[in-house]
């Protein structure tokens, strides 16, 4: 390709001569089944197609100097004679003068043209060395090392020929700033070929053309890179060195100054990739259009989640910002790569652009930060908002696992009654257990009058329970329902806050622990037994906002993963630590719920098992079989010892059902040898027995944990959903709403007195 090229360039410069040159050369080789002379010489005189071909710098510069120092050389000679007669002329060329002809002055005028490139100096080095026997060009010295070359005599190195596809018409046909010459130009004389090549008729290099009366080149050879005794792979090069010092770009006149143009770019990078930054103006890097940042290609845009939410404008911004732009391969050329202006882009997007899913946690969390790596460092680009570092993690909002809120609709009405109702709520869902006292108070002593004190039917403390966790119920719907009928809270859903309401702590449990401790009586178990099913109810109801809490902190990531509230991300998150407290809550419940369960489960299949062999096996051997299974030798023993409490408060109930037979016993005996009696008189009644019993324990442990449990998740969901986080104002409600809880259990405990002490 290359040797093509050179062969055009030398026919460009060196016009009808050359052109002469070509036209013989190719009749030349047409002739291909000429018989080669060897070489003869003549008495110091040699056919000229014997010489050496012309040196490559000599063939791209003006060679008429050159010619006619060979054709003085040049003349017909006879070459075989008859005797005295010649019988065949020939033009020969006398190497003495050759010798003398190509002197100093004959090398000066091309020497300049010849030492750009090292190797095309020392090309012409060896043919003057061959003509001449010189061992210097033009100044004795001047050849020094051009004899052994090394590819490290090529300072800066080389680059294909081809590298020039990357660099843009405008640079290729422009010219050297320096040397007012053609860019082809400069780059033909510091071009080389892997190997020496021959671009002609190798076998006839010169002829003596008698219609131009002068010695003409058929060919002429290239300036090979083995000249440093080193390979390198088939093709064309030049020496960067030699072009770099032969083009230069005048800063304020650059070729490809077009604004808005790529050309601009790929020539910069083309002059850095080959030339360097010197090369160039200083600031050269600011108008480049490169995928590095100012834009980026099309195949690695991306969107965020949320781009279906996105308006259309957005969507088609990326098509209207398109443009072509430079990605740099390996070797810091231009690739044209069809990109995305991220200045453009930018300009016209912000943070408020995309609504729907774009601003809900985490399709929000996605795009804040991709709107952030995007156009963040764009200058002048301000887009999101000034607190989108919380944007960029789950906010307040995003924490709380239903997405109505108790926010006013509102703003202007913010803050009065939000507090208010808080203080209200906390007093009002303890004011049903003292409605519920009083109530019971009066059907237990309707009862009293009527029927036995020991007998109270169970069907009426369910009815009691019911009606406590009712009336909490229609306390809540009321708190609801006021809070919605507050200006700017219309907007509250009351069915939910009701619901949500019934996870709040109360004290409920308090009398029943209470209670267990101290002598049984009738009343309070009757008391107890409501209370117990009335909790037992709200805390069935609050199972949903629980559940729904954990379930929703699982999928969100919130106990683990990216958005973890315990594993060091919480710090940077606003009202983590609400967040913490509330998830950790409801986490808690739904545990002690299971585990609840788990014991119950336990309790059931002790109960049939141990119960099918009490008949014949004593105590002693009961608990040993249950000690031997090592696994439940804990749970045994609490086991054990919950359905020791239990049975004080169920006694009655299992009691009834043998009143006939039995004589009532001590109430102040724990001693489980009890079920003994019970187990001859009635084994089944007995097994339900103690399952109430068990299920009564584990109720009444498990109710002052559920109650710190609701309490964290109380704590939290107030800090997270409070505008500003205000722990005085907790603290007092918090203050409020026990002494209100106290107040409950006292007036329950005083009514649940039995009738006669009253
Ligand atoms: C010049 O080159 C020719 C072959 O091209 C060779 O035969 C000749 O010996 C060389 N002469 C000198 C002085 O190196
Ligand atoms: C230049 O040639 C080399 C091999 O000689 C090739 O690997 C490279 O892709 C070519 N570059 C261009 C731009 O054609
Ligand atoms: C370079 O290669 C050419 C062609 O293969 C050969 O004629 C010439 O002698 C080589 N030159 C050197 C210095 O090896
Ligand atoms: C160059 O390549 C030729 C064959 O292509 C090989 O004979 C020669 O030894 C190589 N020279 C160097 C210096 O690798
Ligand atoms: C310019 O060239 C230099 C090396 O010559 C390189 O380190 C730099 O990355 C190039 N700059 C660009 C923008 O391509
Ligand atoms: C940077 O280039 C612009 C033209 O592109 C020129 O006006 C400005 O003076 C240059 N600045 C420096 C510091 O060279
Ligand atoms: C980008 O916004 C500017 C105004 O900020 C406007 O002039 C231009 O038309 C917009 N471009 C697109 C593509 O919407
Ligand atoms: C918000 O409340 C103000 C008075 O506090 C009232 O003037 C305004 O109309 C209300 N806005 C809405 C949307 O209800
Ligand atoms: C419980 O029963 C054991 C025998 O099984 C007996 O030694 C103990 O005194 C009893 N305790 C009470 C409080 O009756
Ligand atoms: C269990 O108690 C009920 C009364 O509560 C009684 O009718 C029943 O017969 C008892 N079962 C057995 C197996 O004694």
């Amino acid at each position: 390709m290359c040797s093509v090229y050179l062969v055009l360039l030398l026919a460009g410069i060196c016009g009808v001569a050359a052109k002469g040159a070509l036209h013989t050369a190719s009749i030349g080789s047409n002739s291909g089944g000429r018989i080669l002379t060897p070489q003869n010489n003549y008495n110091g005189w040699v056919n000229p197609e014997d010489l050496a071909p012309m040196p490559q710098c000599i063939a791209q510069q003006d060679q008429s100097a050159w010619l006619n120092t060979m054709t003085k050389c040049t003349s017909k000679q006879c070459t075989s004679y008859f005797g005295v007669i010649c019988t065949h002329h020939q033009w020969l060329t006398q190497l003495s003068c050759l010798n003398t002809g190509f002197s100093s002055d004959v090398i000066k005028g091309y020497l300049s043209y010849c030492s750009r490139s090292i190797l095309a100096k020392a090309q012409l080095y060896m043919w003057v060395r061959n003509m001449t026997g010189r061992t210097w060009l033009v100044d004795i010295g001047d050849a020094n090392g051009l004899e052994d070359l090394s590819p490290a005599s090529l300072d800066e190195g080389y680059v294909a020929v081809n590298s020039t596809y990357n660099a843009p018409k405008c640079l290729t046909g422009s010219i050297s700033a320096l040397l007012m010459e053609p860019f082809q130009h400069v780059m033909a004389s510091c071009s080389f070929t892997s190997t020496t090549q021959h671009t002609g008729n190798t076998a006839r290099p010169w002829e003596y053309s008698e219609s131009l009366h002068s010695i003409i080149a058929l060919d002429f050879e290239t300036v090979g890179y083995n000249l440093t005794h080193h390979n390198i792979s088939y093709g064309d090069y030049f020496d960067k060195e030699c072009f770099c010092s032969a083009f230069t770009i005048d800063p304020r006149k650059e070729p490809c100054l077009e604004p808005g143009q790529l050309d601009l770019t790929r020539e910069r990078l083309w002059m850095n990739a080959t030339c360097g930054p010197k090369s160039l103006p200083r600031n050269w890097t600011d108008m480049l259009k490169t995928t590095e940042f100012a834009y980026i290609p099309i195949e690695d845009w991306h969107w965020p989640t949320c781009v279906i939410d996105m308006p259309k404008q957005v969507i088609e911004l990326t098509g209207q910002c398109a443009t072509d732009a430079c990605e740099l391969d390996a070797s810091g050329y231009c690739k044209v790569k069809r990109a995305v202006d991220r200045a453009c882009f930018c300009r016209n997007i912000s943070y408020d652009a995309c609504g729907g899913s774009c601003q809900v946690f985490e399709a929000r969390i996605d795009y804040v930060k991709w709107l952030h790596d995007l156009c963040g460092s764009v200058q002048d680009w301000h887009g999101l908002p000034d607190n989108w570092h919380q944007l960029a993690g789950p906010t307040p909002l995003d924490m709380i696992p239903w997405r109505w809120t108790i926010k006013p609709s509102n703003k202007s009405t913010e803050n009065f009654p939000s507090d208010a109702w808080k203080l209200g709520s906390f007093a009002s869902v303890n004011i049903p257990p003292i409605l519920a006292a009083l109530i019971s108070r009066t059907v237990v002593k309707h009862q009293i009058e009527g029927i036995s004190l020991w007998h109270p039917h169970p069907g009426r403390w369910v009815f009691a329970g019911i009606l406590i966790a009712t009336l909490r119920l229609l306390a809540n719907w009321f708190n609801a329902f006021l809070v919605q009928n507050t200006l700017g809270y219309k907007d509250v859903p009351v069915v939910q806050l009701m619901f949500l309401w019934c996870t709040m702590p109360g004290l409920a449990w308090l009398p029943i622990v209470l209670i267990s401790v101290q002598p049984f009586e009738a009343m309070h178990l009757s008391a107890v037994a409501s209370s117990l099913i009335a909790e037992m109810v709200l805390q069935c109801l609050s199972a949903y906002y629980m559940v729904l809490t954990v379930n929703y902190g699982w999928a969100h990531n919130f106990y683990f993963g990216e958005h973890s509230l315990y594993f060091g991300v919480s710090e940077s998150v606003e009202k983590g630590r609400s967040a913490q407290i509330m998830y950790a809550g409801a986490l808690l419940w739904l545990l002690i719920i299971i585990l609840g369960f788990v014991q119950l489960m336990w309790a059931h299949r002790m109960n049939r098992e141990a119960g099918s062999w009490s008949l014949d096996l004593p105590t002693s051997q009961r608990s040993k079989w249950i000690t031997s299974n090592t696994i439940g030798e804990l749970i045994s023993q609490w086991h054990i010892h919950c359905t020791r409490l239990g049975e004080r408060l169920t006694r009655p109930w299992i009691d009834k059902g043998r009143a006939e037979e039995t004589p009532l016993r001590s109430t102040g005996q724990g001693n489980h040898t009890v079920y003994g009696t019970l187990f001859i008189k009635s084994q089944n009644n007995r097994s339900s027995g103690e399952l109430s019993a068990e299920i009564y324990a584990v109720t009444a442990m498990s109710m002052p944990l559920l109650w710190i449990a609701q309490w964290l998740f109380w704590g939290g969901f107030i800090g997270l959903s409070s505008e500003v986080f205000c722990p005085p104002m907790l603290g007092v409600l918090t203050a409020v709403w026990i002494a209100l809880s106290f107040a409950g259990v006292i007036v329950g405990a005083a009514l649940g007195r039995p009738p006669a002490s009253m």
